[in-house]
């Protein structure tokens, strides 16, 4: 290598061949712009990725996709289900789709389609009545009582063996619609708690056969998809996993098991493996505790270098990638990316200098300054420094709720934080070219609410007029009883 800037190399992928034309990644969001009634790829989703692409990353990882309606993370998230395939008006959408995340016409950015089960993270929207879960277990969320109805999300049946079956279909299915509209590869997500990563996880997973128990047997769903993948797509296809390097939880997913999980997986043809951490529950991947989140967003402090306390603690999860690194040593190739906190172009070119990291994951710095890649590639252009001195722009998040009580409030901050970054995504699906650093606390806050409770547009004109209905009128009735009683 010759030059200073290691961003700016490509990397070749060892199994699919691929190329990356250097080593920044933009990191799956959600970007919960799809029709709710039909969850295909549409217009805005195009706009908003080739915006993204066009930043200058790499690698494009798509927000999840989900491989069965019935369970995703959000209403509004592309679904690749088995009828789409056989539509030939879809598969022209997903084509659409995949352009655009190369950054359009001649793009030459990799794309990469994060493929997900929502598993027991399924919010009511989405399903009122049951989530899915390797055994039985309730989400446990800050502040609110677990299993209650105040829930926003529904308590999880035990998947069955046929449940399992048809999960590893639907997975090989969403890899066969994603190829099939030119994208690159896929991502079986596997981290922050959604089905594949409680299956890893002893707190969750609680199953006496084949897929629970020790860690190989817990680990068995995540390799037998990636397994079934590769064997019916080509080699040249580009297969990641995002696993967590731990739950952050008493009883969860530990570090040696994501090391002994990861080993598994380097046999199976991985070209990458992205490394984050936590669950809904633990909100590791945006900050180990709750304290970075905090500090990285309570006010805006509009395009200010990013702060020292921040820059100090930046890239939450680089101790465990030393380990990673010993631990793969022996194995087959398999690329390194960790995601989460990565805010200056000096931390980021160390990391890889070293060989700590092959690939480095952005997801919130993007979101507020799609451009970023471009200016740590190319410094020079935009600012007149060296990679050493490009960082993300500083801001923070107004959360005027400091009222409520601590735990209630971790749950909350967490989902509003969440919603503030993907009002900005639907900006740019609208063609935006920059983000709303003021962007007022309502809409967020009823983005939030759609997310969880009810999204109106799920549901035909007639579907929600009924439930309008139906809602009114146990209203009245609530409301005379208590009259009566009064
Ligand atoms: C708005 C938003 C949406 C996200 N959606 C996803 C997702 O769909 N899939 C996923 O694996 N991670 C998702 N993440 C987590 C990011 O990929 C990433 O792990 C996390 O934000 C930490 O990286 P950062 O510090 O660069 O933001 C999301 C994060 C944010 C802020």
């Amino acid at each position: 290598m010759t030059s200073q800037n290691q961003i700016a190399h490509s990397l070749t992928l060892p199994y699919s061949k691929r190329i990356a034309p250097n080593r920044l990644v933009k990191a799956a969001t959600t970007e919960q712009l799809a029709d709710p009634t039909t969850n295909h790829p549409n217009d805005e989703l195009g706009i908003a990725s080739e915006y993204f692409a066009k930043g200058g990353v790499g690698i494009l990882l798509t927000g999840n996709v989900h491989v069965d309606r019935r369970y995703m993370e959000a209403t509004r998230n592309v679904a690749a289900e088995e009828k789409d395939l056989r539509d030939p008006v879809v598969m022209a959408k997903w084509r659409k789709w995949a352009k655009a995340c190369k950054g359009g016409e001649g793009g030459k950015t990799l794309s990469i389609v994060q493929i997900s089960h929502g598993g027991r993270q399924v919010p009511r929207s989405v399903n009122w009545w049951s989530s899915l879960a390797p055994s039985s277990v309730s989400l446990e969320l800050a502040g609110i009582p677990q299993s209650s109805l105040l829930s926003p999300f529904a308590p999880p049946r035990a998947a069955t063996l046929e449940d399992i079956e048809d999960i590893i279909s639907r997975f090989v299915i969403a890899a066969k619609i994603s190829h099939e509209a030119g994208f690159d590869g896929i991502q079986v997500h596997s981290a922050h708690g959604y089905l594949l990563s409680t299956f890893l996880s002893p707190k969750v997973n609680k199953r006496v056969d084949a897929y629970g128990g020790n860690p190989e047997n817990r680990s068995r769903l995540l390799c037998e998809i990636v397994q079934r993948i590769r064997k019916e797509l080509p080699s040249s296809f580009v297969v990641s996993v995002k696993l967590n390097t731990a739950d952050f939880q008493k009883g969860g997913f530990t570090e040696e098991e994501s090391l002994l999980v990861s080993r598994r997986l380097a046999h199976l043809g991985v070209d990458f493996i992205e490394y984050s951490g936590g669950t809904y529950e633990c909100a590791a991947m945006m900050g180990k505790d709750q304290k970075m989140v905090d500090t990285l967003l309570i006010k805006n402090n509009n395009g200010a270098a990013v702060r020292q306390s921040t820059r100090e603690r930046e890239s939450f999860f680089i101790d465990f990638v030393d380990k990673a690194r010993v631990s793969l040593k022996e194995e087959p190739p398999m690329m390194i990316l960790l995601t989460g906190g990565w805010r200056s172009g000096k931390a980021m070119n160390d990391a890889l200098t070293r060989g700590a990291v092959d690939l480095i994951g952005l997801a919130r710095p993007l979101l507020v300054e799609p451009n970023f890649a471009n200016r740590l590639l190319t410094p020079v252009t935009y600012s007149g420094d060296s990679v050493q001195d490009v960082t993300a722009l500083d801001y923070e998040i107004t959360q005027p709720y400091h009222f409520l009580p601590e735990s209630l409030r971790q749950t909350l901050s967490q989902q509003l934080q969440a919603s503030w970054h993907i009002v900005q995504i639907h900006r740019f699906g609208q063609g935006e070219t920059q983000p709303d650093m003021n962007l007022p606390f309502g809409p967020f806050l009823l983005d939030t609410v759609r997310h969880l409770v009810f999204d109106p547009k799920k549901y035909p004109k007639v579907v929600l007029a009924a439930q309008v209905a139906v809602w009114g009128m146990i209203g009245v009735v609530i409301a005379s009883i208590a009259k009566h009683i009064l």
